[in-house]
């Protein structure tokens, strides 16, 4: 009998980090393939922060994962068994196929992988991650070319692409990235003005330094200590985007209110969030609009890829230590 390795949900990582044990390594039946139906080889995983919700029913906008469930997550698969003419052998397609080897489907849900950029580019640019970055900053951040924005989690796989499509838009960017290698990275390759290392302390007064004039847009992916000290410096009318609140995900306790929220008030700012997902009518358009900057070389972006199916727990960790260097991946 032909098989497979899944990795199975084994407990919710509630107020705490993720563990090795959160997760079981099974070898179970390969699936067969139905008429309709075709067989994928799973190349590719990628990883998310909001995974680690999911994991502890955090989200309401995803379903409950009960313990025993193979790990959701979203991942690049190939066909090679195939009973659908539109699912073609050899053909790549992304989808949420989770942490399994093997997958079959009938291709609903699923997006074919774009020819014209590297597979990964689907998990990346193309995939959640730059969809994200598009819709929060354009239509919550709405820049205008002069404008300063600054943007938390900047040298991650998000953070990054906001930078670059807010300099796209004509903004003054500055990003804050924990270490100098990172903070070097945001400056020398991915195009942002001004690199903040809030590990480096002093947050605020390096805020203040980069932004005299006050910043007109946030975007936020780490909340907490970070989003107080952007509180601190808006400008008349700035646009506080949250995307995410990573600096709490471990934790899983509610961060104290940020002191600066009056700011708000004072500058007559807004502060909105948004679950990407909920705008999927509007990823086709989003998708084609971050292609075209992907084929111009006008938009970057780093896939960190690591190797090995039996290493995707350690993989998901790597975006709590901040050792992923931009999209997070894991080639099977
Ligand atoms: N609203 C939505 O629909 C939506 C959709 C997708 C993603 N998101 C959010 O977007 C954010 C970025 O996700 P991503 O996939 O692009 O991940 P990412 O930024 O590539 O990776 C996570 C990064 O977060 C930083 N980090 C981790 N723990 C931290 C802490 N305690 N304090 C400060 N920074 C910390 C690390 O960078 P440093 O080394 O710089 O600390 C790490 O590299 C997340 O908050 C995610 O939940 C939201």
């Amino acid at each position: 009998m032909a098989t497979t390795r899944q990795f199975h949900l084994a407990a919710h990582p509630r107020g705490r980090g993720i563990e090795e044990g959160d997760f079981r390594l099974v070898e179970v039946a390969r699936p067969v393939p139905s008429p309709g139906e075709a067989l994928f080889a799973i190349r590719w995983l990628g990883f998310d922060p909001a995974q680690k919700g999911w994991m502890e029913n955090f989200a309401d906008y995803a379903a409950p994962m009960e313990i025993g469930d193979v790990m959701r997550g979203s991942a690049i698969g190939e066909v090679i068994e195939s009973h659908n003419p539109v699912l073609p052998v050899g053909s790549l397609h992304e989808g949420m196929m989770g942490w399994s080897e093997h997958w079959v489907s009938d291709g609903s849900g699923l997006t074919p992988v774009d020819p014209d950029l590297p597979p990964t580019a689907m998990l990346s640019i193309l995939g959640i991650t730059g969809l994200t970055a598009w819709h929060g900053l354009f239509v919550h951040g709405r820049p205008i070319a002069g404008d300063t924005i600054v943007v938390s989690g900047a040298a991650g796989a998000t953070g990054s692409v906001v930078g670059q499509l807010a300099k796209v838009a004509g903004c003054r960017t500055i990003g804050i990235a924990g270490g100098p290698d990172k903070c070097r990275w945001l400056t020398e390759e991915a195009g942002y003005d001004v690199a903040i290392d809030y590990k480096a302390g002093e947050i605020k007064k390096q805020l203040r330094a980069a932004a005299p004039q006050g910043a007109n847009v946030v975007y936020d992916n780490v909340g907490g200590a970070t989003l107080d000290a952007m509180l601190g410096v808006i400008a008349d009318g700035a646009r506080v985007v949250i995307c995410g609140g990573i600096s709490r995900y471990e934790t899983g306790g509610r961060p104290a209110g940020p002191s600066n929220y009056f700011n708000l008030v004072l500058r007559r700012a807004t502060m909105s969030g948004f679950i990407v997902v909920d705008h999927a009518d509007r990823f086709a358009d989003m998708r084609r609009r971050l292609r075209d900057l992907a084929l111009a070389d006008r938009i970057r972006w780093q896939v960190d890829e690591q190797v090995g199916f039996e290493q995707a727990p350690a993989t998901l960790r790597r975006l709590f230590d901040g050792s992923n260097r931009g999209k997070q991946v894991l080639r099977l």
